[in-house]
């Protein structure tokens, strides 16, 4: 029996999570959270016999609380509560955005295993994570579908000698404007943007799937979780999304894992690891497939991709930098503040602006965050 805790629980990953584990009795769910969501919360908790859940938005938490005799938590302190008294064997950590950074350092510090789908948290303080995993001894298992991918892929690998693996390659969809040219995207809309063409995911993902940003928080997170250099991160874009990684090794060989694009499946691994459970979900026909496709990057029109490669290379503050632009970028967005391609130049305006820091700690990295947002909402207000 596995006491699993879900942290935004109410989102596309969250929902996902619970309809893995739902019927199972191999998991017991000890605590859920969302933000402002709590009709949909309260519905999963007591679809799932939760008794204690986080609302992080206060009156959300108060209109939870009035309807619901389970313990409601709210205030800055609740998800740290929530995850350090819940006895949890497993947290899944699918809160959106740099907001989902407490939650992993909380986790971690009580040496619980973590299902990270917050790429975010690896993209800020990536290397504070992977050592605050390594000191308390707790597993970091990642639920993004390249990375556990990856997981499985350099894992089958572990008995070889350090330098088999010379590279290894994420691929990307390539998003609902695969193929425009910048002219193109001068003009296009929020309800363009969020229709992905092969995977369903939240507005935030979703935007940053289709400026190509996703995939450069996706090499970072690569570059924390493996320890592979920047040199040796390829990323190559495959429309159909049946390819989600491949390790190309010293004999020549490379290896590739496949499947429908259906995020089930790496929750599934991250949940159960080192097991593997059943998931009724359809299985992989090549032939009714027909071709798999694959084609260079275009940096001139997806410009986001090479500012978060670059930000990766810098290192230091600069992925937390990027991290914070992008996320008032993508919010200025959807709003409808700014145009698509304004979400780049208010990342580079706000990198150009701040100096990066090489040495930080988890403290710096707020301020930090807090610094890069000032400029990039200024940007956005100059931007008009
Ligand atoms: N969706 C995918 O297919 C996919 C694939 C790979 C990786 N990921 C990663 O998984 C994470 C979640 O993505 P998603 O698409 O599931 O996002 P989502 O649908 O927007 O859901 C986000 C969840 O986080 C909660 N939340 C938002 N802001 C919060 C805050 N300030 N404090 C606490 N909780 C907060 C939301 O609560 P409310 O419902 O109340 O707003 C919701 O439960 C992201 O880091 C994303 O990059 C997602």
């Amino acid at each position: 029996m596995r006491r699993l805790l879900i942290l935004g629980s109410t989102g596309s990953i969250g929902v996902q999570a619970l309809e893995v584990v739902s019927g199972r009795n191999d998991f017991e769910v000890v605590g859920l959270s969302a933000d402002r969501n709590w009709e949909a919360l309260i519905a999963q908790a007591e679809q799932h016999n939760v008794r204690r859940v986080a609302v992080a938005d206060g009156e959300s938490a108060a209109k939870a609380q009035s309807a619901w005799n389970g313990e409601v938590l709210t205030g800055p302190d609740s998800l740290a509560q929530l995850i350090s008294e819940a006895d949890a064997d497993l947290v899944c950590n699918a809160i959106v955005g740099s907001a989902g950074l407490a939650a992993t350092i909380v986790a971690l510090s009580e040496g619980i295993d973590l299902a990270l789908a917050n790429k975010e948290s690896l993209v800020v303080a990536g290397d504070l994570v992977i050592e605050l995993a390594a000191a308390r001894g707790a597993k970091l298992l990642p639920v993004d579908s390249e990375h556990s991918a990856l997981h499985q892929l350099i894992s089958s690998e572990d008995h070889q000698q350090p330098g088999t693996i010379e590279r290894i390659t994420l691929t990307a969809s390539g998003g609902p404007f695969r193929g425009r040219s910048r002219e193109d995207l001068a003009a296009v809309t929020v309800d363009e943007a969020l229709n992905h063409p092969t995977w369903e995911m939240g507005g935030k993902i979703s935007i940053d799937s289709a400026t190509l940003m996703n995939k450069g928080l996706e090499v970072i997170e690569a570059h924390q979780l493996f320890g592979t250099d920047y040199s040796a991160i390829d990323v190559v874009v495959h429309p159909q999304s049946i390819v989600h990684a491949m390790i190309t090794l010293s004999d020549g060989s490379s290896l590739a894992h496949l499947g429908y694009p259906d995020m089930r499946v790496p929750i599934a691994y991250a949940l159960c690891w080192p097991d593997r459970i059943g998931v009724e979900l359809e299985r992989l026909n090549l032939a009714q497939v027909g071709a798999l496709t694959f084609e260079a990057v275009d940096f001139l029109s997806f410009p986001c991709l090479r500012l978060a490669l670059d930000a990766g290379r810098a290192g230091g503050t600069a992925p937390c930098i990027l991290n914070a632009a992008n996320e008032i970028a993508v919010a200025a967005f959807l709003d409808r503040r700014c145009s698509f391609l304004d979400i780049a130049d208010i990342i580079e305006t706000t990198l150009t602006a701040l100096e990066v820091e090489q040495s930080y700690s988890f403290e710096s990295l707020i301020a930090c965050d807090r610094e890069a947002r000032s400029i990039a909402t200024a940007r956005v207000a100059a931007l008009g």
